[in-house]
């Protein structure tokens, strides 16, 4: 399949699909988040990592692949911005963003791996959970775009699951025990009904609902040779692994408080063999 018809087929999946609101108020893409109240604290606090990496204010501040800037967290990121560009291939996304950020919002129908911008135009770039839609080179052209378009002195941060995690493998007979012990969680909150809970796919695995193209840790620090980047944590944990492994009526909340320290005390470690790592792209003054 060309280039071309597979962004054809994600955009098309977001437009109609994952940017459409579900009755419980949650757009159809967030049955792939965690969204029970046991995970919350946690959630929230990996979202706001990303804060740590970016130039805390700017003019500009790109999105790339913004969505509708659905978790209250990602406003924070441009808050000492003039403007948050936002990108994104689903024109459903834009719209819903610009509900959000109004007039704070720039909106722009564009390709993350051919961005219609001049050169060092940015103060800051996060890209969240997007890359992963396009294919290895696009990544890499998408990485390069990002290094264009970052003034001296700015930063990226770019958020995506790798394609296996050492951990995640090595939890494995453990999220199976407890699916088998609790049943498989739609990781929807406690408010859903029971009929809408079961109009939603089983979790098997971590589901994407369109095409989806991810790297290895190697895979990417080849892609990003000669780049100033480091890899650190976002968040360890599989989706899978929040929904089966944390139980409220085991402690749950008290287990992700440990995560969260043990990904603290071990940014780099578990960027690297954890899911979900947070690249950090810099360029020098
Ligand atoms: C999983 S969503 C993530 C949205 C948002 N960043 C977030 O974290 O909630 C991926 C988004 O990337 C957009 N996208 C996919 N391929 C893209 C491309 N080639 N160029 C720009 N946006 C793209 C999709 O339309 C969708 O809005």
């Amino acid at each position: 399949m060309s280039d071309a018809h597979t962004k054809q087929e994600v955009r098309q999946f977001y437009d109609r699909i994952g940017w459409n609101e579900g009755s419980e108020g949650f757009y159809q893409n967030a049955r792939y988040e965690d969204l029970r109240s046991v995970s919350h604290g946690y959630i929230h606090r990996c979202h706001l990592r990303v804060n740590r990496y970016l130039p805390p204010k700017g003019q500009f501040l790109l999105d790339a692949g913004c969505g509708p800037i659905q978790y209250p967290e990602y406003l924070t990121y441009s808050a000492g911005y003039r403007y948050r560009v936002c990108v994104d291939i689903s024109i459903v996304a834009l719209q819903e963003a610009r509900t959000r950020i109004g007039k704070h919002g720039l909106f722009v129908v564009a390709d993350v791996a051919n961005l219609p911008f001049k050169s060092q135009a940015f103060d800051g770039i996060v890209s969240l959970h997007t890359l992963h839609h396009v294919s290895i080179p696009d990544q890499k052209k998408s990485y390069n775009e990002f290094q264009r378009l970052m003034k001296p002195g700015a930063s990226s941060v770019v958020v995506n699951g790798w394609k296996a995690s050492p951990l995640m493998r090595r939890m494995q007979p453990l999220i199976k025990g407890m699916e088998r012990l609790f049943g498989k969680n739609t990781g929807k909150s406690p408010r859903t009904s029971h009929s809408e809970v079961e109009s939603i796919s089983p979790v098997e695995k971590e589901p994407t609902g369109t095409y989806v193209q991810k790297l290895t840790a190697q895979g990417l620090r080849e892609m990003l040779k000669g780049m100033d980047f480091e890899i650190r944590c976002w968040r360890s944990v599989s989706v899978r692994f929040l929904r089966a492994v944390i139980q409220p009526a085991l402690l749950g909340s008290f287990w992700l408080w440990l995560l969260y320290y043990l990904e603290e005390a071990f940014p780099r470690l578990l960027g690297e063999k954890g899911q979900y790592p947070m690249v950090i792209l810099r360029k020098s003054e």
